[in-house]
């Protein structure tokens, strides 16, 4: 899993006929992480297939590994090796570059009794706390000490108990899941959250031999159990790369498919897409979709699964730029999530942010410009745009895109865009 520094790389995007062919869905990151995770619950082999070739995995993996855990790649499949004694440690040079690093909690608590996790990193978009993670975890016995920029973790036994979360967290409902596997007696999360990346966990925990159900509804119940053994699974297809297709398909128009992707985990998005003017529908290998009209503008407002996906949401705002008529996008989950737009201004479009919301007046055309991937999604937003601007758009920081996407250059050449990656010499 070693990875070339790509920091100083670009990616060059012009405007290109519409696209054309499949291409596969890779494995969802947010699930592939938490599996990761959730390896750290019992001693045994491990094999997780269709795990993408990302920075974030590596990052996860780096994680892992300084705790003891051996991992090994073999294409798309991660084999891990959990030894019994492992030191339930996550230093920050370690933590620093994942948010997800969190996910260890859970697992660490349940398996060894005490944790230190340093705070992490990850995507820089508004406060990002833990404090749900923090309060269901105290439910069911577990206590914690904040100091020094780390949480240090302990439970003497883990008691299921009733868990309501204030807020459909993703990562508070996984943290507090895992954990309750080893708990005496059974935990109901409810307001869950219901994303298809916790079915996938709980499908991959009940492989183990937990006892969870619901996953996927807001109201989960973990049965605890006293022994969990090593598992294999196969990743749930990544529906925000699938979204991510879709978008440039909006902007450059086409046919294509996407490869393993599934719709009924993409239903809102695909409804919002439809009134945008592109069609997609369920196919026999993932999901079909067609563009042949120019799009047109949309309200949305995004909400937790299976609402419209925050994550989402930059590729929406870039479609948007140059749909027909004015739209008002709506965050609800991360308050500075509309960072990226200052850069689509310089391109041309014509938004406008207040707090929450940002009003969009659709323009003809993008100009090309150099622009920067603030974090992941808004990074492959800045390629959408890319795609529907004159001239050349070169967009910087492409490390960010690589935490999350496996070769979308690549793919996306697959389909006919005139998108190339540069290499930055100093890094060869
Ligand atoms: C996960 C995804 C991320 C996605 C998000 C929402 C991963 C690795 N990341 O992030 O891509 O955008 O779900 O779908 O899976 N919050 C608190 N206290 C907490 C926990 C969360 O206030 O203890 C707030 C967050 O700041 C945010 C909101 O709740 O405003 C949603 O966060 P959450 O669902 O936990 O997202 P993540 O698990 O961090």
């Amino acid at each position: 899993m070693a990875v070339l520094d790509a920091s100083q790389d670009r990616i060059e995007v012009r405007p290109s006929g519409p696209l054309e062919g499949s291409v596969i869905i890779g494995g969802a990151k947010n699930s592939a992480l938490k599996l990761m995770a959730a390896c750290l619950l019992v001693e045994g082999t491990f094999v997780i297939r269709n795990v993408p070739q990302i920075q974030d995995v590596a990052a996860m993996a780096d994680v892992l590994r300084v705790m003891g855990v051996s991992i090994t790649r073999d294409a798309n499949t991660l084999i891990l090796q959990r030894p019994a004694v492992i030191e339930p440690v996550a230093p920050y040079e370690f933590t620093e570059k994942l948010r997800a690093s969190t996910a260890v909690l859970g697992p660490l608590l349940a398996s060894m009794g005490h944790a230190t996790v340093a705070l992490p990193g990850g995507d820089n978009f508004g406060v990002r706390p833990i404090d749900m993670h923090v309060a269901g975890l105290e439910a069911i016995g577990c206590r914690f000490e904040f100091s020094a920029g780390q949480v240090q973790a302990s439970v003497d036994n883990l008691v299921g108990d009733h868990v309501l979360l204030e807020f459909p967290s993703v990562g508070a409902t996984e943290n507090i899941m895992m954990a309750a596997t080893l708990a005496k007696g059974s935990t109901v999360i409810d307001n869950a959250a219901r994303e298809p990346e916790i079915a996938d966990l709980a499908g991959f925990l009940n492989q183990m031999g937990a006892q969870v159900s619901g996953a996927g509804t807001s109201t989960i119940t973990v049965e605890g159990t006293q022994e969990l053994y090593s598992a294999e699974h196969t990743v749930v297809a990544d529906r925000i790369e699938a979204a991510t297709f879709l978008a440039t398909l909006g902007v450059a128009g086409g046919e294509i498919i996407l490869e393993g992707a599934n719709h009924d985990h993409m239903a809102i998005l695909c409804r919002k897409l439809e009134e945008m003017g592109v069609r997609t529908s369920s196919d026999p290998s993932g999901v079909w979709a067609m563009c042949q009209e120019p799009l047109r503008a949309v309200d949305v407002s995004t909400l937790p699964y299976p609402g419209l996906p925050t994550d989402c949401k930059p590729l929406l705002v870039a479609m948007l730029s140059v749909a027909d008529g004015v739209s008002i996008v709506t965050e609800n989950l991360f308050s500075e999530r509309f960072r990226y737009v200052d850069d689509l201004v310089r391109m041309g479009a014509d938004i406008r942010t207040e707090g929450h919301h940002a009003v969009i007046r659709g323009v003809d055309k993008l100009s090309g410009t150099t622009v920067r991937a603030p974090d992941i999604r808004a990074g492959a937003a800045m390629v959408v745009a890319g795609m529907a601007a004159e001239g050349v758009t070169t967009v910087l920081d492409v490390h960010h895109i690589d935490r999350g996407y496996e070769d979308l250059v690549g793919k996306l050449s697959s389909l006919g865009a005139d998108v190339r990656r540069i290499r930055d010499d100093r890094s060869v």
